[in-house]
């Protein structure tokens, strides 16, 4: 059987500042793909929408996830980096996706029940549909790897329901359109036109907490500054705020099961693991006896070893806004190409004269 050719697609919301939590759940996975696949890197202004339709300033947002993907070792001439708006196609392919999805399926999605909270009748449309949109992200480049946090894990699955659905519901018309690739759904053998899409989630920190509830998660919308690390933040901030994380009495454990029931330390020993490219169990066995007023300066160092370098970077490309334009211009374009031929090959199966 034949199979889709690999790539590799992923998006981040330009709202606020990024925080730690997006580095290591996202931002670092992506620039680890670049080795063996290609990749598509898209800043997604359409979703920013759906939360808060007024933005202060999504122009220089968007940029400035631009020069956070850069300046992390992102390459945007061998890859593709691009904003989601400029790419029309995205909300095309998002309303045929909006038909295809059930409304059972976006009223089950925990981030959904979360954002629009009790007053559900007052959420926008637009953020009810989210999901769709980003199975439309995805698929408009019929994209096989996605690398993203665990918050996201419900909406890939979505995304690869409303692939199979829209497989099976046109897979007559997609056979005889010869744009689709054999594909065996439990006992159902289908046409496929889009790719039943891979999550990639793993790594030591795919849910990077809070450091100062081990419970929540590390969010750019959470009131207190101090429960995150910010991307742009200075060593003088983390420095501050690695010091006062919530941390527990006891030493750090020597073995990973001993982190069980002590969130806080898990997630610090996570966050050391994801920064320094080893597993809990390489961590623990550096610092395991330690007490965290050890292990706390080592954490701190390597935060800054790591972040201070993009921190500059940032906001040398953050002075110079229209060579961020040109490559996002440049993105667009070519991801553009690729997004009208899916787009023309959907129009066909489905039926739009064009
Ligand atoms: P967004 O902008 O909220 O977050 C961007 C990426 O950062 C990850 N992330 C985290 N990972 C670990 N720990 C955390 N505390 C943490 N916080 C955020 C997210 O999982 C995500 O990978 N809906 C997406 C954007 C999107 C998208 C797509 C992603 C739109 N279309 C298509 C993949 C494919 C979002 O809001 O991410």
């Amino acid at each position: 059987m034949s199979k889709f050719e690999e790539l590799v697609f992923s998006g981040v919301q330009p709202t606020g500042a990024l925080t730690l939590g997006n580095y290591l759940g996202a931002i670092q996975k992506f620039v680890a793909l670049q080795d063996s696949h290609n990749c598509i890197y898209c800043i997604v202004d359409l979703h920013a929408i759906t939360a808060n339709l007024v933005h202060e300033d999504l122009r220089n947002q968007t940029r400035s996830i631009a020069a956070a993907f850069i300046a992390s070792g992102i390459d945007p001439t061998k890859h593709i980096v691009f904003n989601q708006s400029a790419v029309p196609q995205h909300a095309e392919l998002a309303w045929v996706f909006n038909c295809v999805a059930r409304i059972g399926w976006m009223n089950r999605m925990t981030q959904f029940k979360d954002k629009a909270g009790k007053n559900r009748d007052n959420a926008s449309l637009g953020l009810m549909a989210y999901p769709s949109l980003m199975a439309a992200d995805i698929l408009l480049y019929r994209a096989t790897h996605v690398p993203v946090g665990d918050d996201q894990k419900q909406h890939l699955e979505l995304a690869r329901d409303i692939a199979q659905k829209f497989n099976i519901d046109f897979s007559e018309r997609i056979g005889e359109s010869g744009l689709g690739l054999d594909a065996v759904y439990g006992d159902k053998a289908v046409n496929a036109f889009f790719p039943i899409t891979e999550p990639l989630i793993d790594g030591p920190a795919p849910r990077v907490m809070s450091l100062r509830d081990g419970t929540k998660k590390m969010s750019k919308s959470d009131p207190s500054d101090l429960s995150r690390i910010n991307m742009t933040d200075d060593e003088e901030l983390i420095v501050k705020k690695i010091r006062k994380a919530k941390t527990d009495p006891e030493p750090l454990p020597s073995e990973v099961a001993g982190l069980e029931g002590r969130a806080e330390a898990d997630n610090l020993v996570g966050i050391f693991a994801a920064l320094t490219n080893k597993s809990k169990a390489d961590v623990l066995a550096d610092y395991g006896g330690k007490a965290f007023s050890e292990f706390k300066p080592a954490l701190t160092e390597v935060a800054i070893d790591t972040l201070a370098p993009i921190n500059a970077e940032m906001r040398k490309l953050m002075d110079d806004p229209d060579h961020i334009d040109a490559i996002l211009k440049d993105g667009s374009e070519r991801a553009g190409a690729i997004a009208e031929k899916t787009m023309n090959g959907v129009k066909d199966i489905i039926g739009f004269l064009r």
